[in-house]
């Protein structure tokens, strides 16, 4: 295996550490060497999850392409096809080349994705892939991107960010004009669309997988895990919702149908991120010239 291990995790395993020491523990035995092949399958994870979710948007964007009513549009997401292609690609090199493994895809990831694509509107494809699953997308890739130190996947995060914003961007832009259209049920649909999206991949994160291979059970290390999780963490699950809250707000979406969004967004306590940068700001702040 090519060691990117330490440095180039998302996080450096100081959870993992501080599990260790709590009575019981289904780590207590581990030394250094267990420690960096944990930050080196929690990276493979972790990546394994960004190369499926590329993988879904290709037939999402492949999807949009056929069924979206303008030309234009049809112009633009033929363009993302090209993209997203690249980063599977680039993502699926890295996986094979540098850590040597892949991991299946996520449960809850698959069920979003399958979701989308077995919906036959155009917009909800829009919604799901280009909203959500990129929004989400956009927020870990920024998360990594801060905290790793590995140049090589610093500098391929940096790149494929900048496509994502430019497709988030043009998400919003695009079902901006197609939702001042409708009210009534038709609006509430995509609320609970957004809601449910929204929670299923705030609860993905406990890294099952990864404990199964390292022979830890699962069954007796979640427990642990969910205390232990560590701030960064949590911090990134606020943070899938510091670019989710917004770019609902603009698609009128948070306030539509006496606000039932924004209660289930305040009910959850992200409805402070309403005016964080949307991301047709950050697009700006992400382009690379
Ligand atoms: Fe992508
Ligand atoms: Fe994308």
């Amino acid at each position: 295996m090519v060691l990117v291990g330490r440095g180039a995790g998302w996080n450096d395993a100081g959870h993992v550490r501080a599990i260790m020491q709590e009575k019981g523990s289904p780590v207590a035995h581990w030394g250094e060497k267990e420690f960096t092949q944990y930050a080196v399958e929690n990276l493979a994870h972790r990546a394994s999850q960004f190369l499926h979710g590329e993988q879904g948007a290709l037939l999402c964007t492949a999807r949009i392409v056929e069924t979206v009513p303008w030309i234009d549009a049809k112009y633009y997401a033929s363009t993302q096809v090209m993209d997203e292609a690249r980063h599977v690609e680039v993502f699926a090199r890295y996986l094979d080349e540098k850590l040597e493994t892949r991991y299946p895809m996520n449960a809850h990831l698959g069920a979003l994705i399958d979701d989308i694509l077995s919906d036959s509107r155009w917009d909800i494809t829009y919604l799901g892939m280009q909203i959500m699953v990129e929004g989400l997308a956009l927020a870990a890739f920024g998360s990594m991107y801060q905290t790793t130190n590995e140049p090589l996947l610093k500098k391929l995060l940096r790149y494929v960010m900048s496509d994502e914003a430019r497709h988030v961007a043009f998400g919003v832009l695009s079902l901006k004009e197609a939702y001042a259209q409708i009210s009534g049920p038709e609006l509430r649909e995509r609320q609970e669309f957004v809601f449910e999206a929204a929670i299923r991949m705030r609860d993905r994160f406990l890294h099952q997988e990864v404990w199964e291979r390292l022979g830890i059970s699962p069954r007796k290390m979640v427990p642990y895990f969910v205390r232990q999780q560590s701030e960064e963490e949590l911090l990134f699950q606020r943070m899938l919702f510091a670019k989710i809250v917004p770019n609902c707000k603009k698609l009128g979406l948070l306030d539509g149908r006496d606000g039932w969004l924004r209660d289930r967004f305040t009910e959850l306590g992200v409805i402070d991120f309403e005016d964080h940068a949307d991301t047709s700001e950050e697009y700006q702040e992400l382009s690379l010239g």
